[in-house]
């Protein structure tokens, strides 16, 4: 049985582009000097339990920084099937890392973590927890946070139409474990979803919520980026 990494990285960042005006598509943008995706790639390579890290580019993608992510060693993959929906581009890359690895890989019972290019600030720590939380559970599991913040829902004037009650609402993080089979499987079955615990949860599985922290955030708009920024450069220093 073996932990194996897949990072969907064929988005464009339209969110972040159409503030900012930049057209370098988010996962390449400087981050504490490297481009934001080579962040959780180090990480995951780091990670001694996970034995291969496979990244899902658009087939077009001129960006990959091919020379600067070569010294991340043999553990790191490249695969440019990369669809048009998030699902699409982690099913193809499920199909494809199956490809790549062959005989070396058992469909039932490896675990793939996908994880996005767009959260840069995950930590080997996060990682080895998510493992050891989910263990063998078929169910699978995620990272997560506890929701906050009080919730209101909206109106279509802008106005509050209900305070939605917070308890046992949480966020939903990366990276998310499971099966491999069983997430291509569901994925094929929910083609819609937006992450991948959504598509396991349509087959009437309960995957293991495992509380992480903020500091794993997704960049998505401009200020994420300064976020983000500040929290690699701190990481470690005493909170004052
Ligand atoms: N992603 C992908 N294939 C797509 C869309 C998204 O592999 N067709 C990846 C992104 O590259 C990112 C992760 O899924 O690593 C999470 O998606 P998100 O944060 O929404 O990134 P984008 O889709 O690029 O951004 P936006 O939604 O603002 O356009
Ligand atoms: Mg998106």
């Amino acid at each position: 049985m073996t932990y194996l990494a897949l990072v969907p990285a064929a988005g464009s960042g339209s969110r972040m582009g159409a503030l900012s005006g930049r057209a370098l598509p988010k996962q390449y943008l400087p981050l504490a000097g490297q481009p934001m995706i080579r962040h959780a790639l180090t990480t995951l390579c780091a990670t001694p339990a996970i034995a291969h890290v496979f990244v899902v580019l658009a087939p077009d993608d001129a960006h990959w920084p091919a020379a600067a992510m070569a010294t991340l060693g043999p553990k790191l993959h490249v695969l440019r099937c990369g669809g048009d929906t998030r699902a699409h581009s982690v099913a193809n890359g499920l199909r494809a890392m199956a490809g790549v690895l062959g005989e070396r890989m058992d469909i039932g019972n490896d675990w793939v973590l996908v994880h996005d290019a767009a959260r840069p600030c995950l930590t080997v720590a996060m990682v080895e927890n998510l493992i050891a939380e989910v263990g063998e559970d078929n169910a699978g599991g995620l990272l997560a946070v506890p929701v906050a913040d009080t919730l209101k829902r909206a109106d279509e004037n802008g106005r509050v139409r209900q305070t939605v009650p917070r308890d046992g609402l949480w966020q939903a993080q990366t990276p998310q474990m499971f099966r491999h089979r069983l997430l291509l499987d569901a994925l094929d079955f929910a083609p819609q979803v937006t992450d991948e615990a959504s598509a396991i949860e349509t087959l009437r599985l309960a995957p293991r919520l495992v509380a992480a922290d903020a500091s794993n955030l997704k960049v998505t708009y401009p200020l994420d980026l300064q976020l983000a920024e500040w929290i690699l450069q701190n990481r470690g220093k005493p909170c004052r």
